[in-house]
């Protein structure tokens, strides 16, 4: 449970707000690349961080973001002509770069020197890995670019949808660590999915002692979790939290990782990057399972980054299936998660009203994190991970290691695993035997309207 200061420092992001200034030290992703596709194409309307801005693409291809409307009377410029490496507003044609700089100041004579006095809002923007990125934050603070293993990867190693969610940041990434939740809200009632092991360390495990630590890193944090098995084998899972806003999302199938990158909207509204990326190439059926599966990447709206499963249509719930199959009756398990995160008794959640039990430990560890990095930064301490990138080079691993290993030297042994590709990740089928899923001891009961 937070107190109101607390939580409002957790979850308000626009500009001069603690967390929104922290935000505004790291670079993150700001749309796809894909979204403005070529040279000279239809600028892209965009809010980031409660600021409404406007992405282009110039004649060199290079992409700019921009303030929206026009220094000169404030026409918008999506309207703009998008030509000779520049942004012409249509109103009285000021013509801006993606820098900023205006251009061409042609309604009037003195135009020609005036227009080097006329420069508008403009952030850096940075193609790389399929998406744009950008840096919100004070010029001179402007750190090196991020250096995540996957965007050095070509397209066929690496896969990336943009959804959107009606919550802040914050609740997002607290669902995103939340240990107990897998095996009721993503369970099917004969407990088969929780034996998929698909979220990996997620799941709660009552027959094994376990050991868990919270190991801050100059990315964020490194959440482990040592499990010991009867037979004295130790089944261990390191998952990342990358400041501000990512979570490692698993191992998510044969070599392949993954990653949830929360990009906020504005306080209430967020987009989700789901990442996926693989030392090999990826096979035609994980490509099609990306693309077309509807489960790891759920159906979205043509035309929108909206879910076709949204909170509109109550995320399509079958409440036959939920009696016959799954805890939920929701199709897919980011739809199952959006159904709960987008109303914690709403989009920007009360803490003050939680009750926490010990299930939540790994919740509580990042918002204090969070907030305790808010609160360095407004006493002039910078966060370590803008200006070390290379530290954010890591992934999800889990291995299983012999008897006799000591805690101490299986997060050594994790921390080799976690960099780079990792040959015995095919130990994961092993470690997730490691772990005995909780049984719903009791069916769930058939509701009172059912009977009879
Ligand atoms: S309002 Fe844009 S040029 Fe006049
Ligand atoms: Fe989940």
């Amino acid at each position: 449970m937070l107190n109101v200061e607390e939580n409002e420092l957790l979850t308000q992001i626009g500009p001069g707000k603690p967390m929104g200034e922290l935000y505004r030290r790291y670079w993150f992703p700001a749309l796809l690349s894909e979204e403005i596709p070529g040279a000279d194409c239809t600028p892209v309307r965009l809010r980031l961080l409660g600021e409404d801005l406007l992405a282009f693409r110039d004649t060199n291809g290079d992409p700019g973001i921009i303030d929206p409307y026009c220094p000169h009377r404030g026409a918008p410029l999506f309207f703009g002509r998008n030509e000779e490496c520049g942004l012409r507003c249509v109103y009285h044609g000021w013509k801006f770069d993606v820098t900023g700089a205006c251009v061409d100041l042609p309604n009037s004579p003195e135009g020609e020197t005036y227009k080097d006095k006329v420069q508008i809002k403009a952030y850096p923007a940075w193609d790389r890995g399929g998406l744009i990125w950008t840096y919100m934050g004070p010029p001179d603070k402007e750190p090196p670019k991020p250096n995540l293993e996957w965007l050095e990867f070509d397209a066929g190693r690496r896969y990336a949808r943009k959804y959107f969610m009606n919550t802040n940041f914050a609740q997002a990434l607290d669902g995103n660590f939340d240990p107990s939740h897998v095996q009721f809200l993503h369970n099917t009632l004969d407990n088969t999915n929780n034996k998929r092991g698909g979220e990996g360390w997620n799941i709660q495990d009552t027959n094994t002692k376990s050991y868990s630590e919270y190991i801050e890193a100059d990315h964020g944090m490194i959440l482990l979790r040592i499990n010991e098995r009867d037979d004295g084998k130790k089944g261990v899972s390191l998952v990342h939290f990358w400041m501000p806003n990512a979570s490692s999302g698993g191992i998510a199938g044969s070599g392949v990782y993954s990653s949830n990158i929360y990009v906020p909207i504005d306080d209430e509204n967020l987009h989700q990057y789901r990442i996926r990326w693989s030392y090999e190439p990826f096979t035609d059926q994980q490509v099609y399972e990306d693309k077309y599966g509807g489960n790891t990447m759920p159906d979205q709206i043509p035309g929108t980054f909206l879910s076709v499963e949204n909170k509109s249509n109550d995320y399509l719930i079958s409440r036959i299936q939920q009696k016959n199959y799954s805890f939920t009756g929701i199709r897919s398990n980011p739809i199952q998660d959006q159904a709960v995160i987008e109303d914690q008794r709403g989009a920007l959640m009360d803490r003050t009203q939680e009750h926490l039990v010990s299930a939540d430990e790994p919740i509580i560890k990042l918002r204090q994190l969070l907030i305790d990095s808010a609160r360095n930064l407004l006493e002039g301490h910078e966060p370590p991970g803008p200006s070390n990138p290379d530290a954010s080079r890591v992934h999800h691993a889990r291995f299983v290691v012999p008897e006799g290993v000591t805690n101490e030297e299986a997060v050594e042994i994790g921390k080799g695993k976690m960099v780079g590709p990792n040959p015995d990740w095919v130990a994961s089928k092993e470690w997730q035997s490691t772990f005995a899923p909780v049984r719903m001891s009791e069916p769930v009961p058939p509701s009172p309207s059912s009977q009879g």
